[in-house]
This record gives structure tokens, C-alpha cells and sequence, in this order.
């Protein structure tokens, strides 16, 4: 990490103990490392301390003459290649959401235009707050990435998700953010997400409720293991995720023709709910309604796209599909992924009442050709990442077709 410059954010949470420990391991591999220290982070470690270990001053206030006069605050956010929040905690992740600037930290991380790495930390029913999850959706979606939380005993006595990533982990994702090598550079990825829209004339369209959350969370967490990653994705009312290639679609045909222009590529992961069947002729003109009499709609079936990318002369060397089951949700997954061919499916139960679609957790099974291993109930962004990780990991050693 020679001359790489860390801008590192400590807010208050018990967990900043570690983080001296982070700052030692920064400064071991050659990084020069500036660190804000939060009002709240000043009663857990002291600015003596991280300035003792970073070798550098430690910059508090958002209104100081003397700092303004070395170093504006606007230069302290953008000289540097990565900022790190370590612990970030609710609060800074609500604020950093909201894009709230009222101290020194949030008022350099909504300056910034230099990647962003938060590694949280808090106790495990506000980590899995509905607002926090939100929060955190909005930043992953941003671009911002994100590194834990390890789940095990927390500070507050409570067992659960919450505890911030051991240094090493920390230590290992600012490499792969800043270094050369990342887990999936090199590689490319397709994802499908969203429904499909059939017309069936000007106006009118059959669709399904898919929010298009999770497979956006996907190529997100895949661009950030660097993957050259591209999205095609029906309509949804989400931004592009930051880093991808996205292309729109509106029909199943569309999908298909723009997944099939993309190979090869290195993995596929098609998460749209691509819906099963189309009108086989829509029609050029509104249609009206007939006194008495309502319309008969003759629908032929789509083409199956994961089925087609699995069984493409240039097949991806991994595919994952996804199984959306209101019923014995992991039988059908595995039958799911025999009969399209692919190499892993995510099972999801998307039963009334689970508020999978639309919402902003789930809770999966990976089938694989040797099993079916549970995941516990995550955010659809922590299932992206673990996602992304488990693909980077399959793909290790394996010539890339896409290089062919
Ligand atoms: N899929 C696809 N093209 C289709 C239908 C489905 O690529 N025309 C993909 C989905 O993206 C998902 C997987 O196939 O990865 C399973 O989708 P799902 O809706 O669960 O299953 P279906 O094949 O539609 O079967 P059924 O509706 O009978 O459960």
C-alpha cells in the first residue's frame, strides 16, 4: 500500500478500539493514513493515541482556523485514494443516507468524490432496523462499499449481527478497493434483474411486483469485486447501480436478445422475474371495450433466458438462476436447477407475507450441484455480497471464456 492515502472516519462505538489496531496494520504496509475522529468517537479513543499510531494529526472540528488554514476540509475529502468509516455507526450511516453534513466527518464524506468503504458496528436490533437496512440499501446502491458486520457477542452483551469486522477483514477489503488485484478483476459478469413488461397494446402490459432490489444489489456487489459487470434489467424504478454497464429492457424477447449479445461472459446471474408468457400478438391500437363482451387474450410462452445462457455455445462457466416459491420452496429450486441447466439457485419464498418483493430483505437457500446450504435471513444486500463472494471464489483458477 506504499503512498496509498486513507482517509479514515471513526465514529463513536465501542468498536474503535479496533480501529487503532486497523491504523497500525495501514501504516505496517506503507499507507499514509489521516483520521477524523467524531465527537461521539473522542470518548472511545483519544486523539492522542490515533495520532500516536497514525503518525499524523487528527482533524476534529469542522470549524477550526487552524486546520481550514493547512488543509480545507473539502482538500482533507478529496486527497485521498479511499475513506474509510471504522466503526460506522447507525448514526453516521443515517446521516451519511440522508447526506446530513453537521461536523467535520459527515461534512467530508458528502465532499468526497473518492470511493467509500464502511465497515458498521452496533447492537443487532438496530443493525437490522428497517431504517438501517434502508439505509444502508440507499449507500450500496450509491456505490459506497460496504465490509461486515460479523455476527457473535456484542459489546452490549446482545448476540447477533452487529459486531464491526475484525481489523485483518477491514484491512483486507481497503486492499482489494486500493490495491491491484481484486477478487473478480478481470472477469465479467451478466446480471438480470426486474420484471418484464408484455404489452398488450399501447397502454396496457402484463408485469409482475418484482422491485428489481436484489439482482441491482448483485451487479453492484459484483462491480465492486471488480468485475466489468452489466445489468440488463426490465423496468424498475432504481438508479443505475454506480460501476455497471446497464442495459434496459422492457419485454422477455429484449431481455433475451441483450443477455445472448453480452456472452461471453464469466458468470451469469439472472434474478429478473421475467414473466412466462406474452400476448403472442399485441395490439397497435388501445383497446376498446366492447359492450358485454371481455376480451380473450391468447398468450404463447417466452423463451426461458436463464435456460438459454446455460445452454449457450459460450456458456458462462458459472450460471446462478434464482426460484421464486410460494410452496416446498427448496424442492422446487433443486428441480429448477436440473431442468435449466445452471450451475446454482437461489430459493426464495416469496409467499404473501414475506415481503420479499419489493422489500429489503431475504432469506435464501443455495442449491448446488452437491447441496442446499440455508442463509440465514440477510438484507439483499449482504445476499449480494456473500453472492459475489461464493461466485469469486467458484471462478478462482478457471480460464476465463471471456478472454478466449
Ligand atoms: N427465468 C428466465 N426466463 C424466463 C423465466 C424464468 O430467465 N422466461 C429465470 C429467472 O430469472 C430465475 C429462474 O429462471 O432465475 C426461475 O424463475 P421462476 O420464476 O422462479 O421460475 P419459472 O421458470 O418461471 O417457473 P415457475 O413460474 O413455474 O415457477
Amino acid at each position: 500500500m506504499d503512498g496509498k492515502r486513507i482517509l479514515l472516519v471513526i465514529s463513536g462505538g465501542i468498536a474503535a478500539y479496533k480501529t487503532l489496531d486497523l491504523i497500525r496494520r495501514l501504516r505496517e504496509r506503507g499507507a499514509v493514513v489521516r483520521c477524523i475522529l467524531t465527537e461521539a468517537a473522542s470518548h472511545f479513543v483519544t486523539p492522542l493515541s490515533v495520532a500516536a499510531l497514525s503518525e499524523n494529526r487528527v482533524y476534529q472540528e469542522l470549524f477550526s482556523l487552524t486546520d481550514e488554514a493547512e488543509m480545507g476540509h473539502i482538500r482533507l475529502s478529496r486527497e485521498a485514494d479511499l475513506v474509510v468509516v471504522a466503526p460506522a455507526t447507525a448514526n453516521i450511516l443515517a446521516k451519511m443516507a440522508a447526506g446530513i453534513a453537521d461536523d467535520l466527518a459527515t461534512t467530508l464524506l458528502l465532499a468526497t468524490n473518492t470511493p467509500i468503504l464502511v465497515a458498521p458496528a452496533m447492537n443487532v436490533v438496530m443493525w437490522e432496523h428497517p431504517a438501517t437496512q434502508r439505509n444502508l440499501t440507499v449507500l450500496v446502491e450509491r456505490g459506497v462499499h460496504v465490509v461486515g458486520p460479523a455476527t457473535g457477542e456484542l459489546a452490549c452483551g446482545e448476540t447477533g449481527a452487529g459486531r464491526m469486522e475484525e481489523p485483518e477483514a477491514i484491512l483486507a477489503a481497503i486492499l482489494a478497493l486500493t490495491g491491484p488485484g481484486v477478487a473478480l478483476a478481470g472477469r465479467r459478469a451478466l446480471v438480470t434483474s426486474g420484471p418484464t413488461f408484455e404489452p398488450i397494446d399501447p397502454v396496457r402490459f402484463l408485469g409482475n411486483r418484482s422491485s428489481g432490489r436484489q439482482g441491482h444489489a448483485i451487479a453492484a456487489a459484483l462491480a465492486a469485486l471488480g468485475a466489468d459487470t452489466v445489468l440488463v434489467s426490465g423496468p424498475t424504478s432504481l438508479p443505475d447501480p454506480p460501476g455497471v454497464t446497464v442495459r434496459r429492457v422492457s419485454t422477455a424477447l429484449e431481455m433475451l436478445a441483450a443477455c445472448l449479445a453480452e456472452l461471453p461472459v464469466d458468470a451469469a446471474v439472472c434474478a429478473a422475474a421475467v414473466a412466462d408468457w406474452r400476448v403472442d400478438a399485441s395490439l397497435e391500437r388501445k383497446l376498446k371495450k366492447a359492450a358485454g363482451r371481455p376480451p380473450t387474450l391468447h398468450l404463447v410462452e417466452n423463451p426461458d433466458i436463464l435456460a438459454a445462457i446455460a445452454g449457450a455455445e459460450r456458456r458462462p462457466l458459472l450460471v446462478v438462476g434464482f426460484a421464486a416459491e410460494t410452496e416446498d420452496v427448496v424442492a422446487h429450486a433443486v428441480a429448477k436447477r436440473q431442468a435449466k441447466g445452471c450451475d446454482w439457485v437461489i430459493a426464495n419464498d416469496v409467499a404473501p407475507g414475506t415481503a420479499v418483493f419489493g422489500g429489503d430483505s431475504n432469506t435464501v437457500h443455495l442449491v448446488t450441484a452437491t447441496g442446499v446450504e440455508p442463509w440465514p435471513t440477510l438484507s439483499k444486500v449482504e445476499v449480494a455480497r456473500r453472492l459475489a463472494e461464493r461466485i469469486s471464489a467458484a471462478l478462482a483458477g478457471q480460464p476465463s471464456p471471456a478472454a478466449r
